[in-house]
């Protein structure tokens, strides 16, 4: 088959925020406790942090974090996890049915984060507390000292206040499942009010509103504009989740998932103009879609978890071939988003539906972490608005999907050129190609690309490099046009300089 790429330099669909590559860290199964916390393994260092898996994250460079939760913050006392470790109580957490030891809490998560070379983006509680404890929070967190909360943070031995910049205002408060639940309104009313309050004491931050749990919710779409009619003025992003999954083994249709997600970020996006010109707004509200992923592997086994338990193997999916090239479609999707997405995290980052993963005797990466390694690391710069043609098939849920999924991001400062590609087709390569004319003198110095046989094939601890990319992909650029051959089920990456 054969695909064109339409690109024009001046064509731009928008800079990339860098924070698009973020991923989550929820105190859920073993993400903290094993995944980046273990000090009694012989990985760990002075503070008990996992030196594997920081080397991991270090290599994904993952900007910033979201913390702790999920379904998790919904219930959760952050004093209880500050101060001396043998005064913190064991507490129920009813988001998961486990007893959280309290043992890492948000000081360790901030020192974890430095050497992670990230950023923090908290989320507090608006599930059974408000904005008592939003406030509290953070002024334990970004205030000086001279008040009590800071004054205990000191005294808990961080002098330097953390300067948290970006906070989500609770999690997926629409959902049945969610402690403290609620209506739009109701939802609305609170996150305006924790929002003012919460600038009040720092004006800096930035501030994440509850979109829907996903695109299913049966308030799909009136929540949005609902919870955006009460915090308009007080809130910059509003969130998006949505998780994938090919339960019915139908891999065209799994990879057309990409199709939805554009269509509910486009969706997305409508709903946040339209509350702004209802307002006469001045500023645009965007996106953070602070939970995206595969999930659907390890629902099974979680329905026979022991319950009351301390950090079980829960959500543990692990990842296929097929899954990492729906992962590099749903990147292209973002940046092809880039005018309005300005976050994202790939939830989550470790063993919790994860890139890494871990045992008492190592990490490894799952095949899902390379397109998001890859993305995060070159997708940098500016994309240009990238016209696909490409045939199509039909798939199941959204009529017509591409074969191909594309986009070009023009990287000014390192003079470079980078094209992310997925050839979504079974059994025929791909040939694309781009008029290049205006990009004189560039040369492809690399095509990465991802394939595999069986479409089912993992990596384990046993056999990591089951799955991994290579290097030396059919491409190059003659009389100004780009030609590149994407073998049959691929990820491509294509960089010209
Ligand atoms: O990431 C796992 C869970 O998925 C999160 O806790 C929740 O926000 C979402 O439903």
């Amino acid at each position: 088959k054969k695909s064109e790429l339409i690109i024009d330099k001046n064509f731009i669909t928008g800079q990339i925020d860098r924070r698009i590559y973020g991923s989550f860290i929820e105190h859920l199964g073993r993400a903290v406790y094993e995944g980046i916390y273990q000090p009694d393994c012989p990985f760990a260092d002075e503070q008990g942090l996992r030196k594997d898996t920081l080397a991991l994250v270090r290599e994904l460079q993952v900007p910033i974090v979201r913390y702790p939760g999920g379904n998790f913050v919904s219930g959760y006392h952050w004093e209880d996890g500050v101060g001396p470790k043998d005064q913190r109580p064991a507490k129920v957490d009813l988001a998961w049915s486990v007893i959280e030891s309290n043992q890492f809490g948000l000081n360790e998560f901030a020192d974890w984060a430095k050497k992670a070379n990230t950023e923090v983006m908290m989320a507090v509680n608006l599930g059974t507390r408000g904005t008592d404890d939003a406030r509290n929070v953070l002024e334990y967190c970004n205030l000086k000292g001279g008040s009590y909360y800071s004054d205990l943070r000191r005294k808990h031995g961080y002098e330097e206040p953390h300067n948290i910049r970006l906070w989500c205002l609770g999690n997926e408060m629409d959902g049945p499942w969610q402690m403290g639940h609620k209506t739009a309104e109701e939802y609305g009313r609170a996150a305006e009010e924790a929002g003012r309050i919460m600038r009040m004491m720092d004006p800096s931050i930035q501030l994440v509103a509850c979109g829907s749990s996903n695109l299913d919710m049966p308030t799909f779409a009136s929540w949005e504009a609902t919870v955006l009619d009460h915090c308009y003025e007080q809130v910059d992003y509003l969130s998006l989740h949505q998780y994938y999954g090919n339960a019915a083994d139908n891999t065209p249709d799994f990879l057309a998932n990409s199709v939805g997600m554009d269509q509910f970020i486009s969706s997305v996006v409508s709903i946040c103009d339209y509350v702004k010109a209802k307002k006469r707004g001045k500023k645009q509200i965007n996106l953070s879609f602070d939970e995206w992923n595969v999930w659907y592997h390890s629902n099974e086994a979680d329905k026979k978890l022991e319950k009351w338990v301390q950090a079980p193997h829960q959500l543990e999916d692990i990842y296929n071939f097929e899954d990492a090239l729906l992962v590099g479609s749903l990147l292209i999707t973002l940046l092809r988003h880039a005018d309005r997405v300005k976050v994202a995290c790939l939830a989550q980052l470790v063993n919790v539906i994860a890139p890494i993963m871990t045992s008492d005797t190592g990490a490894w990466r799952q095949t899902i972490f390379y397109p998001f390694m890859h993305a995060s690391t070159l997708g940098q710069g500016t994309v240009l608005n990238t016209l696909v043609k490409s045939p199509v098939y039909d798939s199941g849920n959204f009529g017509d999907a591409p074969y191909l999924d594309a986009v070009l991001v023009m990287d000014e400062e390192n003079e470079a050129l980078t094209v992310f590609a997925v050839n979504k087709d079974l059994e025929e390569d791909m040939e694309i190609t781009c008029d290049l004319r205006q990009f004189a003198d560039y040369r492809v110095t690399e095509h990465l690309y991802m394939t595999h046989p069986d479409m089912k094939a993992v990596n384990t601890e046993q056999n990591p490099d089951e799955v991994k990319p290579c290097s030396g992909g059919i491409s190059k650029v003659e009389g100004g046009r780009l030609t590149a051959v994407l073998g049959k089920h691929s990820w491509n990456v294509l960089r010209l300089e």
